[in-house]
Order: C-alpha cells, then structure tokens, then sequence
C-alpha cells in the first residue's frame, strides 16, 4: 500500500498532504504520516511552517471507524494531536469538506485554521456513542467557547466554516484554491511566538457560567433521553471549565472508556455501517447505469402526494402534480406552499430558496401533463382497484423509460405492475408519513423490476436526502410487516388485562418515540376500518363504531383535552373489560416483562422470516427501516442488531414461553430457531 501522507516545501513551509480516499480517515498509517512529518519539520532547519492538507472530497473525516474494537495500533490519536501541538513551529490546518470528530481534534491540535466558506466542522462522536477522546472535550471550549463547544460535542451536529470563524475556531476563511492561501497564511505566521496553543487557552474558559449546562440537559432533555453518550459530552466539557487541561483529558479518557465499552456506543457504531449498507444493490452488474430523472410526476395531491412533492422541490427538481378536481388541487398546492412558509420562519429556507422551490410546481387537473415526466409516482387513496386504474391510465400516456411508481404501503407491487404493458418500469416507493420529513424510503422490488429502475431509484433517494432500502413484495414490505404482529399483540394484552398506557408506557421506556396505542391514536384508530359501526369483531371496531378515531377525535385509546394531552379513557376500560368477558378472556396481572416477550420479540421473528423469504437484502436493513423509519432507538441498533445483543436464545425461549397466550396463527421463524440452536447472530 502506498503511504497515505507526503510531503512537499513551498519556500520555507513543509506542506503535509493526506491522500487516504474516501474520506481521509485516520487510519493507523496516516497517523503515524502525520507524527513523522511534524519530527521531519522540526528537524529541517530550512522548515519555518507546516500546513496539514487533505486531498480529495474532505479534511480528515476522523477516526476510522472500522478500526473500533480491534487491538490498538500506535501512535493513538490522542498523541498525534499532541504531537502537532507541541510542535516548535507554526502548523496550520488548512480545512475543506468536512473536518469531523478525530478531523477536528487534529486540526485543534494546530495552532492556526484556514477554511474555505463551505467547510464544516464538527464533532459528530456522540452519534457513534462516543465524545471526542483525544483531548477535543477539553480543547474545543478553550478554542471555540463554551457554548459552541457544548453543543456541538453533545449533538454532534457540524457547523458552517462562517460559524466557525464567527466563534474564533477558524482563524480565516479562504475564497478559491485552499493550499496556497494556506501556505501564505503559514508564512504570516512563521515568526509569531508564543505560538497559540489550544489546551493552553484560558480565554474563552474562564468566564463560563456553570449554570448553562443544567440549562442546556434541560432544554435538550425530551432528545437525549435514553442516550448515555450526550450526558458524558456535556460532563466532559464541563471539566474542562473546572480542570486544567491535563486533569481534563484524563477524566476525558475516562468517560470516553466507559462509553466505548458499552453496548450503546457499539449499536450507534454498527447503525453507521449499516445505513451505508442499505445503498448497495445486491448482485448488481456493474454495467447497469441509472435513468436520467429530470422531471417527477406525483398524481394526488393529498397529504402523501405533497409531502414527496417537497422532497423533489427542495432538490431543485421540477413536479407535477396532478388531483381531479380543482378544490382538492388547491388545497394540496397551498399546503406545500405553508409548509415552505413554516419552514422559513424556523430558518430552515431563505425567501428566495423557497419561491425557487415553488416556482419548480406545477399543478393541474390535466394528467396528460404527466407525458414528458421520467418518474411518476402515484399517491392516491389505498385500494387495489383504484391503483389498477391508475397505472393503466398511466401506461398509456408515460414516455418509454418513464419509471412508474406507487406509494402504496401494503399492496401487491406485482399486481399494481400487471396493469401496464411495461411491468419492468414499475416499482414501489413508499414514504413514510410526514414524507417531507421522515428520512425512510422503502424501495420495492417487483418480480419484474429492471436493475436499471431499482438502481435509479436508490440514487434518487440519495439525491432527496432519503436513506433507502431495498424490499421484495410482500404484505407491509420490511416496516409494516414487522408492524403487525406487535400491534396484535398489543391489542391482545389489553384484554388479557393490561392497560394502554402499561403497554405504552414499556415501549417508550425501552426507548420508542410512543408507544403502540399512542401511535394508533395519532395516525388515527380508523385507518383501514371495514366503516361499518354495526360490524364489531374487534376492540378496535368497537372503538371506531363510537368515533373513538384517535387525537383528530379528541378520543381514541386515549381521551384527550383541547390541546390534545392524553389521559387515560374510563370508557376505553369499560370496553376493553366487555369485550374480554364477550370474548371468555381471562383477565390477570400482565408484568412489563411480558410485554416486551409478547409485542417485541414477535417483532424480530418477523424479521427474521422476512430474511429468510429474501425480502429483504441484509439483517442491518431491518434495523435501518425500525430506526429511520418508525423511531427505534438507535443506541439499540434496531430490531435485529437488538436481538443480537440480547441472545437469540433468549427471544426464542421468552416467544416459547408466550406462544399459547399469542395470535393463533403465530409461527416460529426457521432461520430464527437455527441461528438461535448453533449461537450465532442476525448481525456482524
Ligand atoms: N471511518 C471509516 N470509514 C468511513 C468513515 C470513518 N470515519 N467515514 C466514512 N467512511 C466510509 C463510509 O463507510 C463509506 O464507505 P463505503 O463507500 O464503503 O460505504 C465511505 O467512507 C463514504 O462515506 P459516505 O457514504 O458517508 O460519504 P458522504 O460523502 O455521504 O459523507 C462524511 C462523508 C460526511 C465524511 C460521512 O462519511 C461521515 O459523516 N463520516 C463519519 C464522520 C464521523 O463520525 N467521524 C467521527 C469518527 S469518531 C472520531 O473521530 C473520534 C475518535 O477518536 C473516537
């Protein structure tokens, strides 16, 4: 291998360039290119500067995270962010792309930064679990201030170079080619001294008020809530308000140790790779090149059909959307525009990006108009024969090579494919609810879908920010699917005698956003209800025979007040308690344990069929649909990666021990029972 650091003079600067594609991480051979530069540096009399620069797309990305977990390898980052520090003479960080996690530690380690104006910097550990652990808790405060520092290292989010520079942490922001502004920057400097040194700063420490970090848990309390790694962000830069530099990195490495060892940090570590994953195609020739997608086609403009609209408006792709009549187009087209508007007023827009975004829309009654788009993408009401419809009609005007697709949540992609004449251009894609703003796109396969399509498909997603993954046809594709079964069983403890709010209560303990009746009472009981108040087979009918249709109702599982704060329902208990004794269910005591036996584990047990069916490429886009797509914490990975950790043995034990109690027509997963009997695991 070719070594990923060289070096070249400018004069009297020693340039220092990493060339490690993609991403510049901190391999071991870079970080040892780094220490054997400064040495060289030191050494030549002729050096006055260093300035460290990255080839390619980015600065230094940070650590490399595939080295986690294996043996250390010397020299560890912490003591090449030394190195550079102690470093005699000047050495300038010369930052493009994004200089992120170990990324920004070397470049604190430097005495002076140089950015272009889109650089971004960041400390985004806390999302792999983890705090910056070669000194950044400690040396960020110092450099950028305390605030800046808290909040970049607890929520990991990056921010602008401009920012940066407006925070002290940039010294100067560059226009044009980065290297020789940098090396002009190096030769200003060269005879400055004492050369500034991060963790000698007391500056932007010593006036920091100790009363903004309870400030800053609670107003960050309802995001970091289950997650370890914020709390030992926010201590570790605390310390450094309170500590000397050298005191602070060694209650740094403490808390950095802790959090590495946990199975929070390795879950956050596994999702990174698994959602990198979830791009690639499995088997896919590498001959196959995607269509061009210039213009998008969305039929309904209902609360779906604008959603995605936003999504393709926002990327500077221009829509057409079309309704049947003009009232329904109106209001569809004036909600994507308050959507825009609402989100200028939280800054998210400026005026100009937004009249952009809505001078891209097109609507109109005509479907015609939909002849000249290279993707269309249906989002009419869920039913089988109205799509059927829909598709036909489609096929008849849509270009050749138009991919044709539904956002159908549930329904047979095949048959929807049948009804056209080129079933090899149709696909799913099916967003998820606010689909403006849920990050999930399942992309389902049909039986006859071209490579070319799913390949197209699966860049799009990227090119709107979506995180993608790829499904085969079958009911509820990868979420819903895995949905079901613990929304039956969900139902069936409450007759058996547990409560909505027990029920609820676990999931949100375990770490879901709601829990099952709390989520059924917001996307509305009556989704999908047969609509006759006489027909009562279930509870759910006979909530949604009363009108009990959840929050837009002010009733569902729930009773709730005019600002819509739930309490729990007197009349919901007196049906659920008839129903039982209609039905000759014996009601008991349900522990909190058997609620997580009987609505979680049948979760991963569908997963586990799904995999086996070939329904879904890979274990970890399992976990990626339950994270991104329905808010399963992530600092457990996701359904599979969770049944890794707690035993596969154990899930199919506990789903032994409840399967008289559960859904007669539950079954055992093969592939579940097989990797539980010879110990091995869903994940890697
Ligand atoms: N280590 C190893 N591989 C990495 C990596 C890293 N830090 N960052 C990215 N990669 C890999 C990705 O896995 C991907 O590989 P494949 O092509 O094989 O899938 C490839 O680089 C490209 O990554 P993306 O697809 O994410 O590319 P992008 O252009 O969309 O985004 C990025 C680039 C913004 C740098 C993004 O990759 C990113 O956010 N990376 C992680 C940054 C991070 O978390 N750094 C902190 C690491 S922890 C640390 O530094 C402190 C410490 O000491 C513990």
């Amino acid at each position: 291998m070719t070594d990923p650091i060289s070096t070249r003079k400018h004069g009297d600067v020693l340039i220092v360039l990493s060339n490690n594609p993609p991403v510049n991480a901190l391999s071991a051979a870079v970080r040892q290119g780094l220490v054997d530069a400064i040495d060289a540096a030191e050494a030549d009399e002729a050096v006055k500067a260093v300035v460290i620069a990255c080839e390619g797309q980015t600065f230094f990305a940070g650590a490399d995270i595939t080295e986690f977990g294996k043996p250390p390898v010397m020299p560890w980052l912490p003591m090449v962010v030394d190195r550079i520090e102690t470093c005699a003479k000047p050495v300038v960080a010369a930052i493009h792309g994004t200089a992120l996690g170990g990324g920004l530690e070397i470049a604190l380690g430097c005495h002076y930064r140089v950015a272009v104006p889109d650089a971004k910097l960041g400390t985004p550990e806390v999302k792999l679990g983890l705090l910056p652990g070669a000194g950044g808790t400690q040396r960020l405060p110092r450099v950028a201030g305390v605030p800046k520092a808290l909040q970049m290292c607890a929520t990991g989010s990056p921010i602008g170079a401009k920012e940066a520079f407006d925070c002290g942490l940039v010294d100067r922001l560059v226009e044009g080619d980065l290297v020789p502004h940098a090396v002009a920057y190096a030769e200003e400097v060269r005879d400055t001294r004492p050369l500034p040194v991060s963790s000698e700063r007391q500056d932007r420490i010593a006036a920091a008020d100790p009363a903004m970090f309870d400030e800053f848990r609670k107003a960050n309390g309802r995001k970091f809530r289950g997650f370890d790694a914020p709390e030992a962000n926010i201590r570790a830069v605390k310390i450094a308000t309170e500590k000397p530099f050298v005191e602070g990195v060694i209650e740094e490495r403490k808390l950095f140790m802790e959090l590495m060892g946990g199975g929070q940090a390795r879950a956050q570590q596994y999702f990174f790779f698994a959602e990198r994953k979830a791009a690639k195609i499995e088997g896919l020739a590498e001959v196959v090149v995607p269509r061009d997608i210039r213009k998008v086609g969305i039929i309904g403009a209902g609360t779906m059909g604008g959603g995605i609209s936003i999504n393709f408006l926002s990327a500077g792709i221009p829509v057409t959307i079309v309704e049947m009549g003009q009232e329904a187009l109106d209001r569809g087209a004036g909600v994507i525009a308050k959507n825009y508007q609402a989100s200028a007023a939280k800054g998210r827009f400026t005026a100009e990006q937004v009249e952009k975004a809505m001078g891209l829309l097109s609507p109109t009654l005509d479907f015609q108009a939909l002849a000249d788009c290279d993707l269309v993408i249906e989002a009419v009401y869920e039913n089988m024969d109205v799509k059927k419809e829909v598709f036909g009609r489609l096929d008849k005007i849509a270009k050749p090579g138009a991919v044709l697709a539904s956002n159908t949540s549930y329904l047979n992609v095949d048959e929807i494919a049948a009804s056209t004449s080129r079933p090899q251009d149709v696909l799913g894609l099916h967003f998820f609810s606010p689909a403006n703003v849920m990050k999930l796109l399942e992309v389902v396969r049909g039986a006859q879908t071209a490579p070319d399509v799913l390949l197209t498909a699966m860049r799009l997603a990227k090119k709107i920010r979506k995180v993608a993954v790829v499904a085969g046809v079958c009911h509820g594709f990868i979420g819903n699917r895995i949905l079901m079964p613990r929304q039956v069983e969900a139902m069936k403890l409450l007759l058996e005698g547990a409560t909505p709010s027990q029920v609820d209560r676990v999931h949100v303990e375990f770490g879901m956003p709601m829990g099952p009746f709390q989520m059924a009472d917001l996307a509305g009981v009556d989704i999908g209800w047969h609509r006759d108040p006489s027909r009562i087979e279930s509870l759910r009918d006979a909530l949604c025979a009363i009108e009990r249709w959840g929050q837009k109702k002010g009733a569902g599982f729930y009773d709730y007040d005019e600002k819509r704060r739930p309490s729990p329902s007197p009349v919901v208990q007196d049906i659920i308690e008839k129903f039982a004794a209609e039905k000759n269910v014996e009601r008991r005591e349900i522990s909190d344990d058997e609620i997580v036996e009987r609505t979680l584990y049948p979760m991963v047990n569908e997963g586990a069929k799904i995999l086996e069916e070939g329904m879904a490429q890979r274990a970890s886009d399992i976990d990626v649909v339950w994270v991104y797509g329905y808010g399963w914490p992530v600092y457990r990975g996701g359904p599979m990666h969770w049944a890794d950790s707690v035993g596969l043995q154990t899930i199919v034990d506990g789903l032994k021990r409840q399967q008289e109690r559960m859904q007669p027509d539950f079954s055992f997963s093969q592939l579940l029972l097989d990797k539980a009997a010879k110990g091995e695991k869903f994940t890697r």
